[in-house]
């Protein structure tokens, strides 16, 4: 029997780990409530690997501390209640996919049954090959079989559609949520921006080993602020546009032009006032890309001001 969830499914506190010179992660602190599917982004070399490694007790802190339902990440993983998806690792050889998944269903105190999870992840197709005859795409789906048959309280996956094509994406999404509705908590870290965006409860934003930004892709989305304004609109100076009232910024894509806005509804009437042969009009919020660059910038900024937050491979 499992015992009972404690209120935290995973406590960062000031945790830092340094390789060399490299503050891969410098300090960070999260809680995630179990239940919760949270997204880690963050550029390449962001600490988004290391703070998994971490958590899985893959890595040992330097300082600060992790613990995961309470417990010490390695204790948590011995007893299966973490299960974790790489972004690399070898299959081991020899072994028809079936005879891999079922060898780590045994090690687990209650896996999930073997047949459900080749069918979740689609490995049922090849579940008779050998691991080395597999395609990248493949490996990878036998990868989240390998997380998915523990049936661990948390799943910690990183990059784990990177291989994936489009169909065998929308798949994993779909498997990941239903075992996110039977309460798993989930952590995956991601470059894919809509992935975040579409499956995550939370955001965690990385970059040179801190979190930059923390909450639903909404509240991120919205402090960057500002709406975009787009315009059919040629030969008028964009020094004009930047003066009108409502608007912080603007930039030209051949005919069209681009504002950035402090008030929309301001600028759109005083864009149509000033120009009233301006068409195509399209107003829309900021996306998490453009967020996610604005935030990664304004740190960067910083960061070139602390050079011992940079890192170098
Ligand atoms: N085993 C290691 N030895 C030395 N340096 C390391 C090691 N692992 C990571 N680093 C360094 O720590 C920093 C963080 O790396 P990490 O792999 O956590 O980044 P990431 O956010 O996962 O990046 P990516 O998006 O490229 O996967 C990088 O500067 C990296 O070079
Ligand atoms: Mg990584």
């Amino acid at each position: 029997m499992r015992p009972a969830e404690p209120r935290h499914g995973i406590v960062l506190e000031q945790l830092r780990k340094c390789y060399g010179p490299v503050e891969a992660v410098a300090g960070i602190d999260l809680v995630v409530t179990p239940g919760e599917t949270v997204a880690l982004l963050g550029p390449n070399g962001a600490g988004k690997s290391t703070t998994i490694d971490l958590l899985l007790g893959l890595a040992t802190p330097d300082g600060g501390a992790v613990t995961v339902f309470g417990q010490p990440p390695a204790r948590a993983v011995a007893e299966g209640r973490v299960a974790g998806m790489l972004q690399t690792g070898q299959l081991i050889d020899h072994l028809t996919v079936r005879e891999l998944v079922a060898l780590a269903a045994s090690l687990y105190p209650h896996p999930r049954p073997l047949g459900e999870v080749l069918e979740v992840t689609g490995a049922a197709a090849f579940a008779d090959q050998r691991t080395t005859k597999l395609s990248g795409g493949q490996a990878q789906r036998v990868r989240f079989a390998l997380a998915l048959v523990a049936d661990a309280a948390l799943l910690v996956l990183d990059e784990p559609t990177v291989a994936l094509d489009v169909e065998a994406r929308r798949d994993f999404w779909a498997a990941m949520r239903r075992v996110a509705r039977g309460g798993t908590t989930v952590l995956f870290a991601t470059h894919y921006l809509e992935e975040a965006d579409a499956y995550a409860d939370r955001i965690v934003l990385m970059a040179h080993g801190r979190i930059l930004a923390d909450g639903p892709a909404t509240d991120i989305k919205a402090r960057v602020g500002g709406r975009r304004i787009r315009a059919t609109l040629d030969a008028v100076p964009l020094d004009e546009l930047r003066r009108l009232p409502g608007v912080s910024g603007a930039e030209r894509h051949g005919d069209a032009v681009a504002l950035t806005c402090a008030d929309s509804d301001l600028a759109l009437r005083a864009l149509l006032a000033a120009y009233p042969a301006a068409r195509d009009l399209e107003v829309r919020g900021a996306g998490l890309e453009e967020a996610f660059f604005e935030l990664v910038a304004e740190d960067d900024r910083t960061a070139s001001g602390a050079p011992k937050a940079t890192a170098h491979r």
